[in-house]
């Protein structure tokens, strides 16, 4: 078959590649991976790159190789550098170390090492503990590769239709994490050799695939895992590059969308042990919540969609570099807070809940999520803020950049509306949880907020657009990346591997799409 050269710039990547292959595949073999957000449908138009010499703009995922090309990726369209959250809680002093002790040799002195895992859809973090005493000796992450097959998990349990298809997914997986395993033996100055033990948590299907187990039933109702139990897999099994007498232990799951990555986050945060009522909170593409107390768990997870993650959002990003994540108002004007050196291009997550908290706050957008009429906030906004105001093509938009800028971050009416729903579906997860136990917000008393999104979230800007129960700004906690924490916790210790199978049969979960108010909930919990 024919084969053509492709040249990526500005990385200067060069690969060959057959006739007729996408440029969403030629960039993935340059080990450049692209956003997808559609999965490579054509409808985020997300991918777009432009083929030289004349910067002819394409959709990577729909334009077919023919011929030699050079091809610049925007910044734009590119999945890098994402600001990946790799701390966590602080685990070490709850833990008695001793699953080492089955590798101890009489008479060696050889390092006993393991590595705890959290394999998200977006993001890989991987953490090399020393087994004897619980130190973290360092950590990577890096982002999944599979986010080339599309950017939720629906995508990959679809594109895992086949046996070969589910086989390609594993293994861009186990070569993810032999690679950072790689990577943190280096930065340790430590050998592989001596890695004898592995904690993986993840979602559930993030977990599927990880062992390859078969997918396909986690995409249709009802939704039923192939296995929700923890397992101890020998490393030659999965090819990790580990010493081939370690093993691989993959923590349990809860349901078929409360995977591995809940079980570790409720063992982090401990809240088997609580005595208030307490209320956790991982923000991602899919929202995964767990509420009680020791006496009574349950968790429901609800399909957020990646708004709250950028995407969907007319200018809308990962947290990445240019990214804007904070927008305060203040000295009658707007304050942005941009990630890196550079000026804004796009806002992620966080500074979406922060632009819509303050469009609320200064009475711009109502709180059906309308933005009102310009003429009636006269006199009631600061003219700074007023002239931001625009109107394109017969629509209300709000900028955020300041006039000369660069490029100019809006956010528009249909932005607001898909964001609306995403944080809805979070809150009606939460509402119908406490309904399930007869709770008002105040009776929550604790809220852990965990994920990789969760960090950068303000609670007052949470509070102020309804995401989270009505409750004092005091009882909301960060806890980072809880799930690596737990991940550590079932790493180390025989005791916490035993408490994240109990919790994981203890959760019960609740399919909230199936409660019977489930429609009226969700419009309430779309309003501000
Ligand atoms: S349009 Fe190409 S991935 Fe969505």
């Amino acid at each position: 078959m024919k084969h053509f050269n492709i040249i990526f710039k500005p990385d200067d990547k060069q690969i060959s590649i057959h006739a007729g292959a996408t440029l969403i595949e030629a960039a993935g073999q340059a080990g450049i991976i692209l956003n997808t957000v559609c999965g490579g449908k054509g409808t985020c138009e997300k991918c777009v790159v432009n083929l030289e010499p004349d910067s002819q703009q394409v959709l990577a995922c729909q334009y077919h190789i023919q011929s030699d090309l050079t091809v610049t990726i925007p910044a734009g369209s590119r999945f890098f550098e994402q600001k990946i959250l790799a701390e966590g809680i602080d685990t070490k002093a709850r833990i008695q170390p001793d699953i080492y002790e089955k590798y101890l040799q009489p008479d060696s002195a050889a390092p006993i090492f393991g590595v705890a895992i959290d394999i998200g859809t977006t993001t890989i973090v991987a953490r090399l503990i020393d087994m004897t005493d619980g130190r973290c000796l360092t950590t990577q992450a890096e982002l999944n590769p599979q986010s080339r097959y599309g950017d939720d998990v629906i995508s990959r349990i679809t594109y895992a239709e086949t046996d070969a298809k589910l086989a390609e997914l594993h293994d861009t997986i186990i070569n993810c994490v032999n690679e950072l395993i790689a990577r943190l033996c280096k930065q340790a100055c430590a050998d592989a050799k001596c890695i004898y033990e592995i904690a993986v948590v993840g979602n559930t299907t993030m977990n599927h695939i990880f062992l390859k187990l078969p997918v396909k039933q986690l995409g249709q109702a009802p939704y039923k895992a192939f296995s929700l139990d923890a397992r101890d897999t020998p490393a030659n099994e999965l090819a990790l590059q580990i010493n081939p007498a370690g093993n691989i232990h993959t923590a349990p799951n809860i349901a078929g969308f409360v995977g591995a990555d809940t079980t570790a986050v409720a063992l982090a945060v401990d809240i088997d042990s609580a005595e208030e009522m307490t209320l956790a909170v991982d923000i991602g593409t899919n929202g995964e919540l767990v509420l009680g107390t020791g006496d009574k768990l349950y968790a429901a997870s609800c399909a957020a969609g990646p708004a709250l993650e950028g995407a969907r959002i007319t200018c809308g990003s990962r947290a990445a570099e240019g990214a804007i994540e904070a927008v305060i108002a203040g000295d009658g004007n707007i304050v942005l807070d941009v990630i890196g050196d550079c000026p804004a291009r796009s806002i992620c997550g966080s500074g979406l809940i922060d632009a819509v908290a303050v469009l609320l706050e200064l009475g711009i957008v109502d709180a059906s999520g309308r933005f009102v009429r310009a003429s009636s906030l006269a006199d009631k906004v600061p003219v700074a803020i007023a002239s931001r105001i625009r109107t394109e093509l017969g629509e209300p938009v709000f900028i955020l950049t300041d006039s000369g800028a660069a490029e100019t971050v809006f956010l528009t009416q249909k932005d607001i509306r898909q964001f609306q729903l995403a944080k809805g579906a979070i809150r009606v997860g939460i509402k119908l949880l406490q309904k399930k136990l007869g709770l008002e917000d105040s009776d929550i008393k604790r809220i852990f907020l965990a994920g990789a999104f969760g960090n950068y979230i303000r609670a007052e800007s949470a509070l102020r657009i309804g995401l989270l129960p009505d409750v004092p700004a005091e009882r909301i906690h960060f806890v980072g990346n809880a799930a690596a924490a737990g991940a550590q916790m079932i790493l180390l210790s025989r005791h916490c591997r035993a408490k994240a199978k109990e919790l994981a049969r203890k959760i019960e979960y609740v399919e909230i799409a199936h409660e019977k108010d489930f429609e009226s909930v969700f419009a309430e919990s779309m309003s501000f």
